[in-house]
């Protein structure tokens, strides 16, 4: 059985295992902090992406979503701040060739100190990171002797600010000018930002309104190495709320209750979050909270919630020469709105919900040793909602099965299996958190009814096999 600590591998052998999660190009030995999800882990994270945007957008008259490019003017990241403020302070290793941020270098180092010496160590790192002063930062550490975990030297170079976007060349000629240099996007909000004018004017939105978006943001993340929670590629759900200025802090005081709504409506209990108020701020905010969630690996951000002001649409005002403003027809007032942003990642809710759902759970009578994992999902988001089993490939049984399959297959993700025994079938839908599993046996040929076996409960209850549509589609509600 797996303890708190290594709950995290466990969750991890058993996603490749079940085809949730792969290493990308496995084969090739895998692509540090990349991942592929596969046939269950597509399904689950789709039906969480969809669960966020029916919330988001169909659920709130005043929220619409769009879908903006990944690529963008290059101008855009200058102007929201992202070429010259997205960055860490770095350090590598000569001998290994090794790159640290050099805050984990010295909060890892820290971990081995006693406690006193180590808040000293973090609170003169806190300083120096605080004035940028990265010679102070290179002889903390030559100080403190941190050595490299791969060559065990402590022969470091310069601290360096190293920028996490990606860039790459646009166009048929590469390695001419900077003009070519395209960024993939570190952050879907920009694509919003940049439309704002677009769908306020064609949507005929009046404030406060929303635009939400769903997809693919790209960070050089230097330490990567906590499965799905620290990628490379990874997807965002954001959503900007352009509201008048000086409505701010109730905006953001309503979107903070909004969203914790949206994540106990997963079935994930209140104690199970937290609020995390920032102390240091990030460029654009006036105020900033992450929604924590109590992982495998401690309390860690899954969302984050920033009152953002006017400073990106000021800034691409600025930038691109076009006004960004807003007339108000209730004050009679042109202004540029100031934005609360809900920005969550999708891959960390995945592995969020997977942290709930995981159990390993022991079944051992005196006379036998038994155990299962089982994955229990709120049906919602179950991968496969329906496990169709016959009991024997014989007498008629298949068929009836099939005619119930295709009774469901357009309402539900729907499972077909005659192959081994029953239980053997049971334990694998257990294994990739089938809610339901209905077994057709000689007695359904005779009066209709099927077996119908619950994950969670492993109750078993024969009921008529015209009511199982219902019963399923009940629990997706
Ligand atoms: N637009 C604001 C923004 O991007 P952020 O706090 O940097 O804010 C928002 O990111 C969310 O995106 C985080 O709460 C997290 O869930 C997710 N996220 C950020 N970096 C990630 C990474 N490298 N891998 C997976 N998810 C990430």
């Amino acid at each position: 059985m797996a303890n708190d600590s290594n709950k995290f591998q466990a969750i991890i052998s058993h996603c490749k295992e079940y085809g949730f999660i792969f290493p990308s190009s496995e084969i090739y030995d895998g692509l540090s902090a990349v991942y592929d999800y596969g046939q269950y882990g597509s399904e689950l994270k789709k039906n969480i992406r969809e669960d966020w945007w029916k919330w988001m957008t169909q659920l709130h008259d005043n929220i619409v979503g769009i879908d903006a490019a990944i690529f963008m003017h290059p101008t855009t990241w200058k102007a929201s701040g992202h070429v010259d403020n997205f960055s860490d302070p770095m350090i590598d290793n000569k001998d290994s060739k090794k790159r640290y941020r050099v805050d984990h270098l010295i909060e890892a180092h820290a971990e081995t100190l006693p406690r006193e010496e180590a808040d000293a160590l973090l609170a003169r790192m806190d300083q120096l990171l605080a004035a940028e002063d990265f010679g102070g930062l290179k002889q903390l550490i030559e100080d403190n002797k941190m050595k490299c975990s791969v060559s065990g030297t402590c022969n470091w170079t310069e601290v360096r600010q190293f920028n996490l976007m990606f860039a790459t060349e646009f166009g048929a000629v590469s390695g001419e000018a900077d003009d070519n240099m395209v960024y993939l996007r570190p952050e879907t909000a920009q694509g919003i930002f940049v439309n704002f004018l677009n769908v306020q004017k064609t949507g005929r939105m009046k404030i406060p309104f929303g635009i939400a978006q769903v997809g693919k943001a790209f960070r050089n993340e230097i330490v990567a190495r906590q499965f799905i929670f620290r990628m490379r590629e990874f997807e965002q759900m954001e959503m900007q709320f352009f509201v008048r200025p000086g409505t701010q802090k109730e905006w953001y005081e309503f979107w903070k209750e909004e969203r914790m709504k949206w994540h106990l409506g997963l079935g994930i209990p209140q104690e199970r979050y937290r609020f995390h108020d920032h102390v240091k701020l990030a460029h654009y905010a006036d105020a900033a909270c992450d929604i924590e969630y109590d992982f495998p690996i401690g309390f860690k951000e899954v969302e984050g919630i920033h009152s953002r002001t006017d400073f990106d649409l000021r800034n691409h005002q600025e930038y691109s020469k076009k006004k960004m403003q807003y007339f108000d027809s209730e004050i009679n007032q042109n202004y540029i709105p100031y934005v609360i942003e809900t920005s969550i990642g999708l891959d960390r809710t995945v592995m969020m919900v997977l942290s709930e759902a995981y159990e390993e759970q022991d079944l051992s009578t005196p006379e036998k040793k038994d155990s299962r994992v089982v994955l229990k999902f709120p049906p919602k988001l179950a991968p496969i909602k329906l496990a169709i089993l016959p009991l024997v490939k014989k007498d008629g049984l298949p068929e009836i099965a099939r005619e119930l399959m295709d009774q469901c297959r357009r309402s539900f993700r729907c499972f077909y299996e005659e192959k081994d025994t029953i239980g053997k079938r049971y334990r694998r839908m257990d294994a990739i958190g089938t809610p339901f599993c209905v077994t057709i046996d000689h007695q359904t040929k005779e009066d209709g009814t099927v077996t119908i076996r619950y994950r969670d409960t492993m109750v078993q209850e024969r009921i008529a096999m015209e009511q199982v549509k219902q019963l399923v589609e009940n629990s997706l509600a």
